[in-house]
């Protein structure tokens, strides 16, 4: 009797000690999550991460910490999460990079179709042409003209290949013929800061990071790369107004957990992401800094999963042309 009893305990305490995935999930969450910005703090990845996060904190009960992972236009930070156990206390905010690096890097340490559960879009946020406040050009055409009469001399900001604003820069310098010298970092926040110090000339950047810079004349602006123009930015115009055809594109983020995360816990990440998504502050501070969150059916692991292989497919031939790549 005293041995089926100490059996019996010796079970019950093997159970508590290693409980089964299933138990994990359905107790998800239990504790602190980290989510891994690949890029530096104070930039536009980082400013969208930290409103989500607030909001998503709330909903599931736990406390949420924001890591940023710089290095290699975001896929140092995207590696890191590949890698990381995937138990739902991981999760990476990756932005366009996740599908443009997989053509513009040889060997990625990582499969972006399949190292990773995605959890759901974000937000898509529009991309503008800035300058340091004193540079020369007025407006686009002006600002065209100038960095090829002094293409050896200008300088061109970017966070490492695969970011958005290397991304940006790729297509700006195809559509003027003219390859520019660029200075890389590891977010368009310290690249930003050094922009405002006159120690770069210009950069493209998302709205997220430029709005109040741009509204409060602390830099230059010369149009957005979008077919309308951005409402919390009604003066600047469009890329297109400036001249220059066929640079329209938005900067799409997403959530990400590692491959092998319990669909009960993607979805319960995607539920809160919704929630956050449909938070007013979010949202209103969203509009305060030119994008808007996407709509519930596409912050689901469905949408981002074939939003991913569908811009893939979209930037492949573009980098090919480009010639662009890293190793
Ligand atoms: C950032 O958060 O620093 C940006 O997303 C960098 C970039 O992609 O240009």
């Amino acid at each position: 009797m005293i041995k089926r009893l100490l059996g019996l305990l010796a079970g019950v305490v093997l159970v508590g000690t290693f409980a089964s995935p299933i138990a994990q999930a359905q107790d998800y969450p239990n504790d602190t999550i980290n989510i891994v910005v690949p890029f530096s703090a104070g930039g536009p990845t980082d400013t969208v991460t930290r409103l989500v996060a607030e909001s998503m904190s709330k909903t599931l009960g736990q406390q949420i910490i924001v890591e940023n992972v710089g290095g290699a236009g975001g896929t140092l930070g995207a590696a890191r999460v590949a890698k990381a156990e995937p138990d739902g206390y991981t999760l990476l905010l990756y932005h366009i990079g996740m599908a443009t690096t997989a053509t513009l890097y040889r060997k990625l340490p990582y499969d972006p179709k399949t190292a990773f559960a995605p959890v759901g879009l974000v937000t898509e946020v529009p991309m503008v042409m800035i300058a340091r406040k004193d540079f020369p050009p007025n407006n686009l055409q002006e600002l065209v003209t100038y960095v090829k009469e002094n293409k050896d001399t200008v300088t061109y900001a970017n966070a490492g290949v695969g970011a958005a604003s290397h991304l940006c820069g790729m297509l700006f310098m195809q559509a003027i013929e003219t390859p520019l010298t660029t200075v890389p970092y590891k977010g368009t926040g310290p690249a930003l800061t050094d922009l405002l110090g006159g120690q770069v000339d210009f950069m493209c950047d998302q709205t997220t990071n430029t709005t109040g810079q741009i509204k409060a004349g602390e830099v230059k602006a010369y149009g957005v790369f979008a077919d309308q123009r951005v409402e919390a930015l009604p003066d600047l115009p469009t890329i297109k107004e400036g001249g220059l055809e066929g640079l329209s594109f938005g900067i799409w983020h997403g959530l990400y957990a590692p491959a092998g995360t319990p669909d009960e816990v993607v979805n319960k990440l995607s539920e809160a992401l919704k929630v956050a998504l449909a938070d007013p502050n979010v949202i209103k501070r969203f509009a305060e800094l030119g994008t808007e969150p996407v709509p519930a059916d596409q912050a689901t692991p469905e949408a981002l999963k074939a939003k991913v292989a569908s811009e893939i497919d979209r930037w492949k031939p573009v980098i090919e042309t480009a010639g662009e790549y890293a190793d």
